[in-house]
């Protein structure tokens, strides 16, 4: 072989190998091409060298020196390979491993569930009429469910059928009444906590109580054994059915976000005289929002004000209602169900 071809071959083969070396993106492939060029047994510049011993013998001095050379300057670009990507990798780690433009992973982080958030904004609302929240127990006892709220012994409000108690006092022998005593029971209507708080509070009185209620109806589309109402309370000494009004027609404004019309229709429960069902006019229609009306004296009398001096209304809304209304839920069992996928529209 003649000393210009071997020298041909090394330059060609140093060419290859500070290609190969710059051309790494990381150590490992760095040390792959270090492997094929100068490794010690099979590297291609070890067996390029078996051909010196084909060169004629008096260049192979020359011959030697320029392999050494070329040696000399495949280990230096390896090195400089080297240091270049141990650069990188210290000072420009993120920016190596970390692609923005890579799709990411989308994962949900947890939120209050719609009917804590219609319940939050509901509270609010009735705050900034200045009603302040109030709390009472969801297990009940039949004086506060139904006795201090003048519902006779034999209304039909108290059937055990329509009721969850968790305890029956001693039973009469008559038939019509099975329950005397206090017994407990899971509370059907937060108008509980009206009296609960008259009884700790002298008037005037303006309270707002939201939570569970209790009753055994079979679920559909707008039934639940468990739901939720919003109840308020004012006593003062002058209140009357146009401060009802005007507070309901307030509360459908700010919850709804618009100008509602709000119309009462004659009713009754035992606990106000007059009693009234409220509607509101929504989206083309008269939109039923639940009973309301006067406090009756007897009631204020089982809390030990004098109906003479003072008066109040009272209202009690479904909760789940209102939020099924405005967010166009369909059924009242998606908010049970705890379905992620229903939940996280919220
Ligand atoms: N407690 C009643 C119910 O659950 C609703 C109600 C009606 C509440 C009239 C009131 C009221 O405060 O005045 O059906």
């Amino acid at each position: 072989m003649s000393i210009e071809l071997f020298i041909e071959q090394l330059e060609a083969l140093a060419q290859e190998a500070g290609k190969a070396f710059s051309e790494a993106a990381d150590s490992d492939q760095l040390d792959q091409a270090r492997v094929e060029f100068l490794g010690a047994k099979k590297g291609r510049l070890k067996s390029l060298q078996k051909n010196m011993g084909a060169v004629p013998g008096d260049q192979k001095k020359t011959a030697g020196m320029k392999l050494n050379a070329v040696k000399n300057s495949i280990q230096e670009s390896f090195e400089s390979a080297q240091n270049r990507l141990s650069s990188a990798s210290s000072d420009g780690q993120r920016d190596v491993k970390f692609d923005a433009t890579l799709p990411g992973k989308a994962f949900h982080v947890g939120r209050l569930h719609p009917i804590t958030q219609t319940i939050n904004e509901l509270k609010d609302i009735m705050g900034r009429l200045g009603f302040t929240p109030a709390e009472g127990p969801e297990i009940e006892d039949d004086y506060h469910n139904f006795e201090a709220l003048n519902i006779p012994r034999a209304h039909p409000a108290r059937d055990p059928l329509d009721n969850f108690y968790l305890s029956v006092a001693e039973t009469t022998s008559g038939n019509d009444i099975a329950l005397s005593g206090n017994p407990l029971l899971l509370r059907s209507q937060t108008s509980t906590v009206q009296i609960r708080v008259m009884e700790n509070t002298q008037p005037p009185v303006r309270i707002v109580s939201l939570g569970r209620v209790y009753r055994p109806d079979t679920a559909d589309w707008s039934h639940y054994p468990m739901f939720h109402q919003i109840e308020g309370l004012m006593v003062d000494e002058d209140v009357s059915l146009a401060d009802l009004k005007t507070v309901l027609k307030l509360f459908a404004s700010n919850y709804l976000g618009d100008e509602v019309p709000v119309r009462i229709r004659p009713s009754f429960f035992p606990f106000t005289e007059p009693s009234v069902e409220a509607d509101y006019y929504w989206d083309g229609k008269w939109v039923e929002f639940g009973g309301a009306g006067i406090v009756d004296p007897n009631v204020l009398r089982a809390v030990g004000y004098d109906p003479e001096k003072v008066s109040g209304f009272a209202f009690g809304l479904g909760i789940e209602r209102l939020c099924m209304i405005r967010h166009q839920i369909t059924d009242i069992r998606y908010l049970f169900t705890n379905d992620t996928r229903f939940l996280h529209q919220f």
